[in-house]
């Protein structure tokens, strides 16, 4: 029996229910007993957009919103993002150690061999029109992996499903790239296993005529940092979405694109893309105080700005920051970034955003980032969902192997009207839908 205990009377009824209390959280289920009688279904929670639900117990990673705290299985962000490589950390998540060397150079070996694409895969996407989205190319794909291996579907058997993750982690840049030469029209360029997993995207991103592709080693570094801060946030909107479509037994593929779509939208994933629209509509720093009373005045948003979780400066917003300067070093100063700090500036110093506790997010610098290194800013969400997809698969593994979950399924509060007379066509007026 727990000592810590919540007692709720009803006032419907004057009972009394002592519900236990574990971890800071009581079992929803726990107050489906407080009933006003035989017939009634009980007490549900109302919660839209799950803003005070638990849906998991999860020992991945850890997220203090009002400190400004992040930690992957334990380990602080800025350790990580200064001391290990993408790798290191996609197998840290996933494992729950990090690896010692032996094991690292396994892993990125086999991560390594599982980079190329089938060349139907190829076929798939040479069918998509030359202007489609590099996303929708990207989660229309991954879900196409399903019919490459369909084996993925034996989501129970423990060797498959790490058989899957290592595909899909590798053939994520190779199919990242492809979508963005797609839009360009230019060949495929195959994965090169000499390279690191960075400095291999970057080859089949950018590689032309010359024989061999060369990285620039602060760029591909300053990648890998992106991707390690970029790799897992706990519950977020698009992992939400994996473990739901995860938890009817879907294969991996189908349940990535799933998440991958989720991450698309610009109030998740796709607000690195929004920022860069926002910098180019605001055009210079003097136009930013203006900018910012129209957001206030209540048109629009500033893109990259608050978090559900966040209420403190995001501690991935500090890390980027920092890698823009190298990355600066090498491409030349991004000219926005002088619009961004001004924006960032007068929002931290503005009543409106302090009231709400709104700092920048990830998506606020790294946009900056990527134009510098020479994407297009219809590519960054694309640059965000192949370090998530290691976050997405280690969530994935957590709920197929946890005995508590079940098929994601949350209740309604039905608000439509009950048991009508049916109305034969003829006889019907005007239906509301056509009235508007
Ligand atoms: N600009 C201006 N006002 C904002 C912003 C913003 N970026 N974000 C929130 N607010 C305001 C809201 O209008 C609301 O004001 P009100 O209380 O007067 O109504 C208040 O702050 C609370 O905001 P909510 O929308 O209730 O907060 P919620 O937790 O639902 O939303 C979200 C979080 C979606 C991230 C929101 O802050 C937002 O839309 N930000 C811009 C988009 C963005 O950067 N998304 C990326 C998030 S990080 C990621 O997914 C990787």
């Amino acid at each position: 029996m727990p000592n810590e205990i919540i007692s709720i009377t009803d006032q419907r009824t004057n009972q009394t229910y002592n519900l236990p209390i574990e971890t800071g959280t009581i079992r929803a289920m726990d107050l489906r007993q407080v009933k006003t009688g035989p017939e009634d279904f009980g007490l549900m929670t109302y919660d839209p957009a799950f803003m005070n639900t638990a849906s998991c117990r999860s020992g991945i990673t850890f997220i203090d919103g009002e400190r400004g705290i992040l930690e992957y299985r334990g380990y602080p962000i800025e350790v990580l993002a200064e001391r290990c490589t993408f790798l290191e950390v996609a197998y840290l998540l996933l494992f729950g150690e990090l690896p010692n060397q032996a094991e690292l150079d396994n892993w990125v070996n086999e991560i390594t061999h599982h980079t190329m694409v089938h060349e139907t895969t190829k076929r798939f996407m040479e069918g998509f029109r030359h202007d489609a989205h590099p996303m929708a190319l990207l989660v229309s794909t991954v879900a196409a992996l399903a019919t490459v291996y369909p084996e993925a579907r034996d989501v129970h058997n423990p060797k498959n499903r790490l058989l899957q993750i290592k595909r899909l982690i590798g053939k994520m840049p190779s199919i990242a790239a492809m979508s963005y030469r797609h839009s360009l029209g230019y060949p495929y360029i195959y994965p090169d296993n000499d390279l690191s997993y960075t400095a291999n995207f970057m080859n089949m991103l950018w590689r032309m005529v010359e024989p061999k592709y060369v990285a620039n080693d602060v760029l591909a570094r300053a990648l890998d940092i992106l991707f390690i801060l970029h790799a897992d946030h706990e519950q977020n909107c698009s992992t939400n979405t994996m473990r739901s479509v995860g938890s009817s037994h879907a294969d991996p593929y189908l349940a990535t694109a799933a998440a991958a779509a989720a991450l698309s939208g610009p109030l998740h994933g796709g607000a690195n893309e929004e920022v860069l629209r926002m910098l180019d509509a605001i055009g210079s720093t003097e136009n930013v105080p203006a900018y910012i009373k129209q957001v206030k005045d209540g048109h629009g948003k500033l893109m990259g700005v608050g978090h559900r979780v966040y209420k403190n400066y995001d501690p991935r917003a500090k890390i980027i920051k920092w890698a823009a300067d190298r990355v600066f070093e090498v491409t030349g100063r991004n000219p926005k970034i002088e619009i961004a700090l001004e924006l960032e500036r007068i929002a931290l110093e503005d009543e409106y955003f302090i009231k709400r506790k709104l700092y920048p997010n990830v998506d606020f610098y790294s946009g900056i980032i990527y134009e510098a290194m020479g994407f297009n800013p219809a590519m960054f969400t694309v640059l965000f969902a192949i370090p998530r997809t290691v976050g997405w698969l280690a969530q994935w593994q957590e709920m197929i192997t946890d005995p508590e979950q079940k098929i994601a399924r949350p209740r309604q509060v039905y608000t439509g009207q009950r048991t009508r007379e049916f109305v034969p066509l003829q006889k019907r007026g005007l239906v509301a839908a056509t009235k508007t």
